[in-house]
């Protein structure tokens, strides 16, 4: 059964997507299978426009088929890979279509678990942890990590402790200029120190992820965000994980100045004069 490892934020968007993302590409493999992020997002999800991707053949075909006989064995055919070799199940980009899909997976966490012959890792990318379906999958995970950036504001979210925690000891990266140390932190929070990861902000690096710049792999690999991304991946792939070896191969983000996907340009004018001025 592959195990679970769930991020999500108790405000705003902290960084969800770019760390799950970002330990995707620095997985300790030690000859398992490379992890898979799947983005569970009840708001609605990023990377298929991010990476130009279709987003009927993510989340949606999961959720589509989760009651099926033999859905557990779905999660593969439901994933597409981006360059630098990552394995994404994207969300639609719709609330109205992303809610009730995590709500199905939800339902039915054998899509996620896969059967007793599947190996690896489920990096499920929840967002923001706002909606009923989407704390019930962030509490029936293996490890949770809660995403917040490093703001006194941000952190008293944390610190206020939703009820629906209660019994999780959740890890927490922090992202971005904090100037608080991991021992504050873990004052403040009453957590333990172990716990508390800063993350830096790695503008190159997330633009990356967000599918605006390349990166070659070397570079990703010295970046400030890969070094930190590869020890908290190392902590929650276990200490038995093996060699840091990660995930990611060749250069990572194909899109660069490429176009907006067509399907989505759909009936939006806007959309369709953004096309035309080119990105931005
Ligand atoms: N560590 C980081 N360094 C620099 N920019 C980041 C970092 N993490 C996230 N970002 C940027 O912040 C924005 C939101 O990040 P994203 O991962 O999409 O958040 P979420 O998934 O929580 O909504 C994106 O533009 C992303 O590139
Ligand atoms: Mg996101």
């Amino acid at each position: 059964m592959r195990q679970i490892v769930a991020l999500g934020s108790l405000k705003g968007a902290a960084g969800a997507s770019t760390l799950a993302l970002a330990l995707a590409a620095a997985w300790p493999l030690g000859g398992a299978a490379a992890p898979v992020v799947v983005e569970a997002d009840a708001s609605g999800g990023d990377l298929a426009v991010r990476f130009g991707l279709s987003d009927m053949a993510g989340l949606l075909a999961l959720a589509a088929g989760a009651r099926q006989p033999g859905a557990e064995r779905d999660l593969e055919s439901c994933t597409q890979e981006v360059a630098g070799g990552l394995r994404v199940v994207v969300a639609p980009s719709g609330t109205d279509q992303a809610l009730p899909s995590v709500a199905e997976v939800a339902a039915c966490l054998p899509v996620l678990r896969g059967d007793a012959g599947s190996e690896g890792t489920v990096l499920l990318d929840l967002g923001h942890l706002g909606a009923a379906p989407s704390r019930e999958l962030a509490r029936a995970a293996d490890r949770l990590v809660l995403v917040a950036r490093g703001s006194a504001d941000a952190l008293a979210h944390v610190a206020a402790r939703p009820e629906w925690l209660e019994g999780i000891r959740p890890e927490l990266a922090v992202v971005g200029k904090c100037r608080y140390s991991e021992s504050d932190i873990a004052q403040a929070l009453e957590m333990e120190r172990d716990r508390i990861h800063l993350l830096p902000w790695d503008v190159r690096a997330a633009e990356a992820f967000a599918g605006t710049a390349r990166v070659t792999e070397g570079r990703w690999r010295r970046s400030p965000l890969a070094r930190a991304a590869f020890i908290l991946a190392r902590r929650l792939a276990g200490a038995d994980a093996g060699v840091a070896r990660g995930g990611l191969c060749g250069e990572l983000a194909q899109l660069g100045s490429r176009a907006l996907p067509s399907q989505l340009l759909g009936g939006s004018a806007a959309l369709r004069s953004l096309e035309k001025g080119g990105a931005q």
